[in-house]
């Protein structure tokens, strides 16, 4: 994939990135769809699959991580992507199992809050992968989704902090039309878990509603409460985390405003969710 990318760049051709762990969904073929349009019918857009082992926590769900390859491929040729990447472990870590892998890429102060003090280590493994990715395919820009805004903004701090000479574009969440966040991992939502998915949603328009209306901004506690309310609600729902933060840098707000930008993950049954917005 290197030489391919490198004879790529040799001719001029520009090339797009969109990241994934496949079992595709509408929010990925959007920011191919974006990809495409940035880089133009003369670049090429490439889409990795790769069940990144090293973001996964021993408990968590690597094994049973939802994967269709063949379903994959042909929504990305019919969405007009040029390559699909797809190694193994065996080529991404070769190995790794015998310990031969000991070098890795750490974002340090925004990794650590919501999904990082949630799960560890996760954000080491995507950086690194990420890192790799790169290296590998020698973008000119990757698009991430909206939709892991804390991971698009890690991503981002890398690649300003490393120069990588790479173009972070963030595309918008894409939803189902009850307002569920598209997520692979919706497929583990069976029977009467899938409806009680919408509270993460619902509760982040709730907030939203109320800043929008109100005169000054509201304390993150009385926000916190009205949503922890609302979650526990539903009866197979619990409130993992929510915070309300300035996007950018992603500090934590106490007083929460117009402009600001809220994130909750919820268990729903065992599958963990997660959704963030603007207010
Ligand atoms: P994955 O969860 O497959 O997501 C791949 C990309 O799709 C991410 O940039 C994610 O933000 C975006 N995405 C997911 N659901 C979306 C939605 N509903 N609307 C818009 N974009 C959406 O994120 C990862 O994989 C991995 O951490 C990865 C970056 C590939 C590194 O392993």
């Amino acid at each position: 994939m290197q030489r391919l990318a490198r004879q790529w760049q040799r001719h001029g051709t520009r090339v797009g990135f969109v990241p994934t762990m496949g079992y595709l969904h509408e929010g990925h073929l959007c920011l191919a769809r974006v990809a495409r349009k940035r880089i133009g019918n003369s670049g090429k857009v490439v889409v990795s699959i790769y069940v990144n082992p090293t973001q996964f926590a021993p408990t968590e769900d690597l094994s049973r991580y939802p994967r269709d390859l063949k379903r994959d491929l042909s929504l990305c040729r019919s969405t007009g992507v040029d390559v699909v990447f797809v190694p193994a472990d065996a080529g991404m870590y070769p190995g790794k199992a015998a310990g031969d892998f000991s070098t890795h890429v750490m974002e340090e102060n925004l990794a650590g809050r919501m999904e990082g003090a949630a799960r560890p280590t996760h954000f080491r493994g995507v950086t690194t992968v990420v890192a790799k990715l790169f290296n590998i395919l020698l973008p000119d820009l990757a698009v991430f989704g909206a939709k892991d805004w804390q991971q698009a903004a890690i991503i981002k701090r890398m690649v300003s902090d490393l120069n990588f000479p790479v173009k972070i574009i963030v595309a918008p969440t894409v939803r189902e039309a009850d307002g569920v966040a598209m997520s692979s991992r919706n497929k583990y939502l069976v029977g009467n878990l899938r409806p009680q998915a919408v509270v993460l949603s619902a509760a982040i328009k709730q907030v939203r509603a109320m800043v929008k209306a109100a005169t000054k901004p509201i304390s993150s506690t009385r926000l916190r409460s009205l949503v922890t309310k609302m979650v526990s609600a539903a009866p197979d729902a619990r409130l993992d985390y929510v915070e309300f933060f300035d996007p950018k840098t992603l500090l934590p707000q106490t007083r929460v405003t117009h402009g600001s930008h809220v994130a909750l993950a919820v268990f729903i049954g065992k599958t963990r969710l997660i959704d963030n917005g603007r207010l």
